[in-house]
């Protein structure tokens, strides 16, 4: 299978690695970067377009570039009847984008994944939707300045944070657009479960912990779920949980063997 990249960083790296190691099945043929990413982090070539990785015949796309890159090549992508894997899924918080995106994926014969990113329990949450879900919550903490560069940086003085602060509160798009480099598992819970507005979500700057912590609760005719995960950074970008990398290996393992789970 011949694998294209949206992006040029610490997932691309990953998922560039995971493939090489299996070149029996995956092939990483491009990937579109930046002007800024000059040195590839895989043996592929970097391009700027998505006519110029699309010239290299990729059979599915896997974009871990960020929200800018949803917009400029989501839809178009699919719309050449490529398969697209979209981690930046806090993206799809901006109701025109989701629109614009879902359209595509529903007019083409390419599918559009959403793979459970950092987030646990993806399967449980879009499983009990199909009985009726009455509640999903999650909290996200993070080491205080984890959270630099977002604007709990104007509302809170993170370096004198010394126990847990609720940064945020409030709905899944709300978190998902203001805090978008650090909610895309709050946008993948709300589109595994009850929609953006309906999910509610807390975001706490915590000096007690050292990794990423995502704590799901949802309740449903299913009955009662409760998952906490403590992820890892990943090796290249202390903001990525490693977990984000691995979901999109799964996605790509489920594309190339008999046995999918
Ligand atoms: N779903 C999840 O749980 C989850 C978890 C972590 C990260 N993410 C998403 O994955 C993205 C990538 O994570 P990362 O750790 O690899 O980031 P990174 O900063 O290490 O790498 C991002 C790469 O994308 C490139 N890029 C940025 N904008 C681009 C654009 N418009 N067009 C082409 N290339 C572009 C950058 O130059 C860089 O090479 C994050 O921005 C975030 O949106 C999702």
């Amino acid at each position: 299978m011949k694998i294209g990249l949206i992006g040029n960083g610490a997932i691309a790296k990953l998922v560039t690695q995971f493939c090489a190691e299996r070149p029996d099945r995956f092939s990483v043929i491009g990937a579109i970067g930046l002007p800024s990413d000059t040195v590839s982090v895989g043996k592929h070539l970097i391009v700027q377009s998505w006519p110029e990785l699309r010239a290299l015949g990729p059979d599915l796309v896997v974009e871990c570039a960020g929200h800018g890159a949803v917009k400029a090549y989501g839809a178009k992508v699919l719309d050449d009847g490529i398969d697209l894997v979209i981690v930046s899924t806090g993206s799809l918080a901006d109701a025109a984008l989701w629109a614009e995106v879902k359209a595509a994926a529903e007019r083409s014969t390419a599918q559009l994944k959403l793979p459970a990113g950092a987030l646990p329990g993806v399967d449980a949450l879009s499983a009990g939707k199909l009985a009726g879900l009455t509640k999903v919550t999650l909290k996200s903490s993070k080491p205080p300045k984890a959270w630099t560069g977002t604007p709990a940086e104007k509302s809170h003085d993170l370096a004198a944070i010394t126990a847990p602060t609720v940064i945020f509160s409030g709905n899944a798009r709300e978190a998902a657009l203001a805090f978008p480099k650090n909610a895309n598992v709050a946008a993948t819970a709300a589109l595994a479960g009850l929609g953006f507005e309906q999910t509610t979500i807390t975001l706490v700057a915590d000096p007690g912990v050292t990794q990423n912590v995502h704590h799901l609760e949802a309740e449903g005719v299913f009955g009662k779920l409760i998952l906490e995960i403590n992820a890892n950074p990943s090796p290249d970008n202390p903001k990525t949980s490693h977990m984000a990398a691995l979901s999109i290996m799964r996605v790509l393992e489920n594309e190339a063997t008999a046995i999918v789970i």
